[in-house]
């Protein structure tokens, strides 16, 4: 039998996939155009990956991972959502970059896959999906080449427990969820999506989990790699809120008359 949260997640990503798609958030015409959707100093944190072999887990529709193949990388994406891969499959095929897709749950990764890569890339709103983070680590570790690195951002844990997260016209914000998600996970029901707040859903229960700091490190520990690298970021890719102001790096920040926030984090590790 699947799991329930399995299950759940899955048909909600499997919806909204196409609809991001089409999403002026994802602005698919600007990347068509050549723009990369690394945003957050990926690019400028790995430096050239020219010919590495790079592994995007939960790659969504494959924005990123097609970034990195620009960028030099041989890519290969892997995502649940078979909508997804889809629309992955065909926008490599559109903008003519090598790159191979896998429909698989992140936690068969390593079977489903079944080779290691320089670098394994993920994160952006995927760790909140999965139930197990040690077992998520495994895999991290699994994938990546003896002497290979792990690359990892992140929302900050901070970020979900405002009350008034992806609530735009707030003025002040109140903590209104658990910082420690309980094992069982946190059984969300939210209709349209945050790329397009009308788009009309059906699949609109989710369960998901925020995972802290301290659990992300320890279970990377645990599964054998070595971080060289926790940064927390007082940017982020979305204004979540309308008070934020855009930041030199084009990314959005806290203003100066409030107190600031961690809203991101990236995180480097590596095999022996
Ligand atoms: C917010 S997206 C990832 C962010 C991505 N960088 C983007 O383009 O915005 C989360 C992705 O995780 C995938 N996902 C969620 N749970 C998963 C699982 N257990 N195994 C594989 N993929 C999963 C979803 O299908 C979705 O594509």
């Amino acid at each position: 039998m699947t799991d329930k949260w399995l299950e759940l997640n899955k048909a909600s990503w499997n919806e909204r996939a196409p609809i991001h798609v089409r999403s002026s958030m994802y602005d698919i015409d600007a990347f068509r155009a050549g723009r990369s959707s690394l945003v957050n100093g990926e690019l400028d944190a790995i430096g050239d990956v020219t010919g590495k072999e790079l592994v995007h887990l939960q790659c969504h529709f494959g924005l990123d991972t097609l970034s990195w193949a620009r960028a030099g990388a041989k890519v290969t994406g892997l995502d649940f959502s078979d909508t997804a891969i889809a629309a992955a499959r065909d926008i490599a095929a559109e903008i003519g970059v090598d790159a191979e897709f896998v429909v698989s749950n992140v936690y068969d990764a390593a079977k489903a896959l079944g080779r290691q890569y320089d670098i394994v890339y993920t994160g952006i709103g995927a760790i909140c999906w999965l139930p197990d983070i040690d077992a998520w680590a495994q895999v991290m570790a699994d994938l990546v080449k003896p002497g290979g690195e792990i690359y990892f951002v992140e929302f900050h844990p901070i970020e979900w427990i405002w009350d008034e997260y992806l609530n735009p016209g707030v003025e002040r914000l109140t903590p209104g969820y658990d910082y420690f998600t309980p094992k069982e996970g946190l059984a969300l029901h939210e209709p349209g999506s945050y790329a397009d707040r009308d788009a009309v859903t059906e699949h609109n229960d989710t369960v998901q989990w925020n995972h802290g700091l301290g659990e992300v490190v320890t279970a990377l520990i645990k599964a054998g790699l070595r971080i060289t690298e926790l940064k927390e970021h007082d940017t982020t890719m979305v204004k979540v809120w309308d008070f934020l102001e855009e930041a030199d790096n084009g990314l959005y920040k806290m203003p100066a008359d409030r107190p600031n926030l961690p809203f991101m984090y990236t995180l480097r590790a590596v095999k022996g």
